[in-house]
């Protein structure tokens, strides 16, 4: 069976749903960053790629009464929650390998540690580390960066671009015999 790529993953209805929220700027420019750091640390560039594009999709409730309230957000904010099993589901769907789909709905659900009352620096995977610094290096204050824009057929060129250079990646590793 063929890799489940980054373009069938932002096609799904499911993808376009959540990720209009949080931004497919943040999205694809986080999943590039994630590939150039897990190609540097020896990580998996496909689950880093994966975890970074979904990392934000269970964003929810941007705005209350019309306005965008950044501290309200955050006190009740359970995105990576959310996002860790949307994601799972997503991938399950497409006919992911299992075990891909769990790497990255764990990389999703520890891409941050803002939720949580302790922190993760040092307990993180080497995936999980490249997925949350790949996010911090596009971040900018109060959350600007989910507003950048990027249309969709942008994204497809990106992405398609990101899924040429993970399959020669693994292709240098794997050379075919014969
Ligand atoms: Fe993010």
């Amino acid at each position: 069976m063929g890799r489940v790529t980054l373009v069938d993953v932002f096609k799904h209805r499911i993808t376009q749903k959540y990720l209009q929220r949080s931004g497919i700027h943040h999205a694809v420019t986080v999943a590039g960053y994630a590939f150039d750091m897990a190609v540097e640390k020896g990580v998996d560039p496909d689950l880093a790629a994966k975890s970074a594009l979904l990392h934000d999709m269970g964003h929810y409730e941007w705005y209350r009464d019309g306005k965008w309230d950044y501290d309200e957000y955050r006190r009740h904010d359970i995105h990576a929650i959310k996002g860790a099993e949307r994601a799972h589901k997503l991938l399950i769907r497409l006919g992911e390998d299992r075990l891909t789909a769990k790497e990255v709905s764990v990389a999703v659900l520890l891409h941050t540690d803002s939720y949580l009352p302790f922190g993760l620096d040092e307990k993180r995977t080497p995936l999980q580390h490249v997925v949350a610094k790949a996010d911090e290096k596009d971040e900018q204050p109060m959350g600007l960066h989910h507003y950048k824009e990027m249309d969709k057929s942008e994204a497809l060129r990106l992405l398609h671009e990101l899924d040429q250079k993970i399959e020669a990646y693994f292709d240098d590793r794997n050379p075919k015999s014969g």
